[in-house]
């Protein structure tokens, strides 16, 4: 079917209004660049707005610390597959990138002299791993709510320009490789439209929701690392799914571990707090892939709780009520609707549940999108930036710590702004598309529109979503990796008989899942060959064929494409182990216990 397309020409395009989205924007606007920002929610109701402990930042509010140490956790969090040039920089960025939310209007919880209020987070230490660090800033435990609440407004008074419920169906790629916008269906009225940029920036963020169970909301669907994959160019390291040690178990919802930042802790069955066996340091607050695991082993091993011993307890019953009003409301309130604990009375039972992706579109510090090509592993792909939980910068490797997250948006949204500020003079003209890349766009949504198959989307997803939980989880071996490879790609097959019973272009949700669906079966197939291809255990990636980390052979950044009929294709890409500045040297890699 032929569309009137409705044609945009702006500077810049952004695609995504979560909290990177919207600093991007912020700061796009603020350097006088003409921005359009496209959302498929209305901005408040990204994703981001579930963050809850909240963003770290070596400000010392609560005690020594100093953003060297914060690098150094980050190094190991990662599991030394962090590149270290952008954890420097994020670091570093962190102390003005929160003095900066404070000025733009974050109402972050304050310590009784007034100063910003910071909780200990798993894996934040001070002295390179010595003591404990209190190094996350937190508005209670709506952390994320304040901070995206707080971008809009600045978005809107720096009069970014936003296009709600528009969704991004595919760049515009022209044949010397270079991204010239993104084709978006406009849900609300049915039209179709062309945003024209001379920077597309993604900010799209993760795909939990190719798992079953997720703390990632609905549209958590990864649709700018599908339209990367699509435009032919690679993703990184998505074998590397990191699951949150407290999920509220049947539920998913997340528990913050904020909580045990506070005080709470785990057990298991026989009221052990088991943690103190595998990490005797940090214990409760090891990082998240060392405590999941542990979770995980007590259960195999018998010690879980509840009438089928599949869960854990996380306790704060014993803190002071006081601190649970003031430093924890939102999840004494989640805990109630969705396990009917009172957390002044009784545990929440909890599970390690899929939280976040280390993985996703390649970039630089500086956010440009990179494809390694034959002679240059760092090749830049021009006219495209990645940000926020869609980007592989990379700042978390092969584990994320928690808290920096948050921070990873704000540091890299306003890196995108500086960079699109150094590389487009506004107002410049728009060269004509010659690509084809709109009528590609257009046909493959042609396609899904008009899908008479026999399988509805649903249970196309749930097969995926089930396939993904079972054969990528805490703990994978080769075996299983395999049979979910051979899973995937038959689930990846079965898209091509699916249907779609609505044909209409306005508010047709059908259509709109079925598009995220195809978008998240590229991610779940590049996932799980990225899985099965890594033949050691390092961070989220547990391989018990291949217990240890092998940094002779993996140290290195997988790098995968995969094409129309959903076959992978595998290279790698040398981590970076250089700093930006001589302010602070590489974190050699060692052992890592906590
Ligand atoms: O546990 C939490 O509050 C989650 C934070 C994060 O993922 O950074």
């Amino acid at each position: 079917m032929a569309y009137d397309v409705i044609t945009h020409e702006y500077d810049v395009v952004v695609v995504g209004g979560g909290g990177a989205g919207l600093r991007a924007v912020t700061g796009m606007a603020e350097k006088g660049l003409k921005v359009a920002c496209l959302s498929k929610v209305f901005p408040t109701r990204s994703h981001t707005v579930a963050a809850q402990g909240g963003i770290s930042a070596a400000l010392g509010n609560m005690g020594e610390d100093d953003w060297r140490f914060h690098m150094y956790d980050t190094v190991k969090g990662s599991d030394w597959l962090g590149d270290q040039d952008a954890i420097e920089y994020m670091c570093r960025e962190a102390i003005p990138a929160i003095i900066e939310l404070e000025h733009f209007g974050v109402p972050f919880s304050r310590t009784a002299e007034g100063k910003i209020y910071q909780r200990a987070f798993g894996g934040m230490t001070t002295h390179y791993g010595e003591g404990t660090a209190q190094r996350t800033c937190a508005a209670a435990d709506r952390t994320g709510h304040a901070i995206l609440h707080t971008l809009y407004t600045q978005a809107l008074k720096h009069k970014a320009e936003f296009f709600i419920e528009f969704i991004a169906l595919d760049l515009i790629m022209e044949p010397d490789g270079s991204c010239v916008g993104v084709v978006a269906w406009n849900l609300n009225d049915g039209t179709i439209h062309v945003f024209r940029g001379h920077q597309t920036v993604l900010a799209t963020g993760g795909y939990g929701r190719a798992f079953f169970s997720c703390t990632s909301a609905h549209t958590c669907t990864g649709d700018g690392n599908a339209m990367v994959l699509r435009a032919g160019l690679p993703l990184q390291d998505m074998e590397f799914i990191q699951f949150h040690p407290t999920g509220i178990y049947g539920a998913g919802c997340l528990i913050t571990e904020g909580v045990r930042g506070e005080g709470g802790y785990l057990t298991n069955s026989e009221g052990e707090r088991f943690m103190s066996r595998y990490a005797p340091s940090a214990k409760d607050l090891a990082s998240r892939d060392v405590v999941s695991r542990s979770m995980t082993i007590e259960i195999r091993e018998g010690r879980g709780v509840g009438p089928q011993k599949d869960h854990i307890h996380l306790h704060l019953e014993h803190l002071d009520p006081e601190i649970i009003h003031s430093r924890l409301p939102g999840i004494a309130e989640t805990a109630k609707i969705f396990a009917g604990v009172d957390v002044t009375k009784e545990p929440i039972p909890v599970l390690p549940t899929v939280h976040y992706n280390m993985g996703g579109i390649p970039t630089n510090w500086r956010t440009e999108v990179v494809a390694p090509t034959a002679d240059d592993p760092n090749h830049v792909v021009s006219g495209l930036m990645a940000i926020g939980e869609a980007a592989c910068v990379s700042v978390h490797g092969a584990n994320r710590l928690g808290s920096n997250s948050l921070l990873d948006l704000v540091v890299f949204g306003r890196a995108a702004a500086l960079r699109a500020a150094e590389t487009v003079v506004a107002g410049t003209k728009h060269r004509k598309i010659t690509g084809g890349g709109v009528e590609k766009a257009l046909a493959r949504f042609d396609k899904f529109r008009n899908a008479d198959g026999a399988i509805p989307t649903s249970e196309i997803r749930m097969t995926m979503q089930r396939t993904m939980q079972n054969h990528a989880a805490v703990f994978r071996t080769g075996d299983v990796l395999q049979e979910g490879c051979e899973k995937i790609s038959k689930v990846f097959d079965s898209l091509k008989d699916v249907k779609v019973s609505d044909r209409s272009l306005v508010f047709n949700t059908d259509l709109v899942e079925t598009l995220e669906l195809d978008n998240l079966l590229c991610q779940a197939v590049v996932t799980m060959y990225s899985a099965v291809n890594r033949q050691e255990s390092r961070g989220a990636h547990a391989r018990e064929d291949f217990p240890d980390r092998d940094d002779e052979r993996w140290m290195k950044h997988t790098a995968v494409w995969v094409d129309e009929a959903g076959k992978t294709k595998i290279g790698y890409r040398p981590v970076i182990m250089k700093t930006l500045t001589d302010e602070v040297e590489v974190v050699p890699p060692k052992k890592r216990v906590y």
